[in-house]
């Protein structure tokens, strides 16, 4: 499959008077055309701030990349132009947005809204938009389509809203699709549905997917690799395969103690990761995650561990060897 994205050493950070807030320090990984890479970790890592690096939306100021490249079909996307990169935007990479009551515009219709990215990047009429919407809306299971495209957000429930979200990402046929935690403020029977809907759409139309998430248990089956991130950066990587099955960084290990499974047993208990992400602003020196660490020793507290191959692709960042 050829390579879609590229990401090497990204560095994001968020200046204040007195502090700086390294969110994202020397992220790097590789997307495939049509591949599904799930970026999971808990609050705070720097998960959304890599997906609006990748958009180029970091709200400068207080924020600002300050290093690394982003190859998208081979061009880096931090040398291009302001104009280019909108041409790019909701055009060949969509965005499904944490929030959709707050990234849909309540006083427009659903069908205007799904039109809107066609009319600009594509040239289409609204007429032929509209017709597009209601085809869209249908893709996304939602039934009276060409009824619905007259609704206003507020005539959605939470649920058909996300779908309404998927259905404008998809509108230009965008070759990327970053969906930042599309599905927390659902249950997780409504979760599942989402999620198996928009694998469906990107293995129909062949489009590669960025799933952004605090559950590992959830996309366990949607993705084909996974990122695990802490503090800012990538701790282990691998195949969904590798990091299940064949975890290796006691943080990936103890998230993945501390999500509920899709198909696990109720009555397993969750573990939560005992303590408190870090302070990105001030990250101790050494591995981030040492004062979180049931396996931490002296060289923890000292160094800070590099990612390293286990075995093919998949890579840790931890100098203890746990199993
Ligand atoms: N606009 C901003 N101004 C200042 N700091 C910011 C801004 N946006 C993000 N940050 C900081 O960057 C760090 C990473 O934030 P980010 O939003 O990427 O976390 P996340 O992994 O997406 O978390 P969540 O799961 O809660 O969405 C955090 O410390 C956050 O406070
Ligand atoms: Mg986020």
């Amino acid at each position: 499959m050829p390579q879609l994205l590229k990401v090497r050493n990204l560095q994001t950070q968020f200046f204040a008077r007195d502090s700086i807030v390294k969110a994202v320090d020397g992220v790097s990984f590789d997307l495939n055309e049509g591949e599904t890479l799930a970026l999971v970790g808990e609050s705070g890592c720097g998960k959304s701030v890599t997906a609006m690096s990748i958009l180029r939306l970091i709200p400068n100021p207080p924020g600002k990349i300050v290093g690394g490249e982003i190859f998208f079909q081979g061009r880096d996307l931090l040398k291009i132009s302001e104009d280019e990169v909108r041409d790019i935007r909701g055009n060949d990479i969509a965005m499904v947005f944490q929030e959709p009551m707050t990234s849909l515009n309540p006083s427009l219709t659903i069908g205007r809204q799904i039109s809107e990215p066609m009319e600009v990047h594509k040239g289409i009429t609204l007429k032929k938009g509209l017709l597009r919407a209601k085809d869209l809306l249908g893709k996304v299971n939602i039934a009276a389509p060409e009824r619905r495209i007259h609704d206003y957000p507020h005539q959605f429930s939470g649920g058909m809203r996300q779908r309404a979200m998927i259905a404008m990402g998809l509108g230009c046929n965008p070759k990327l699709i970053i969906a930042d935690e599309p599905t927390t403020a659902l249950d997780v029977t409504v979760q599942a549905q989402l999620l198996e809907l928009m694998k469906n759409l990107t293995r129909e139309y062949g489009t590669a997917l960025i799933l952004i998430t605090h559950n590992l248990g959830v996309v366990a089956r949607y993705a084909d690799r996974v990122n695990v991130m802490y503090a800012g950066r990538i701790v282990e990587k691998g195949t969904a395969h590798e990091i299940y099955d064949d975890p290796r960084h006691p943080y990936t290990i103890g998230l993945l103690k501390s999500v509920p499974q899709l198909d696990q047993d109720v009555k397993t208990r969750l573990v939560p990761v005992r303590g408190q992400p870090p302070d990105l602003s001030k990250v101790p020196e050494g591995c981030a995650f040492y004062p979180r660490c049931d396996f931490a020793t002296e060289r923890c507290r000292k160094e800070s561990p590099v990612l390293e191959t286990v075995s093919g692709n998949h890579e840790k960042a931890c100098w203890i060897d746990v199993k």
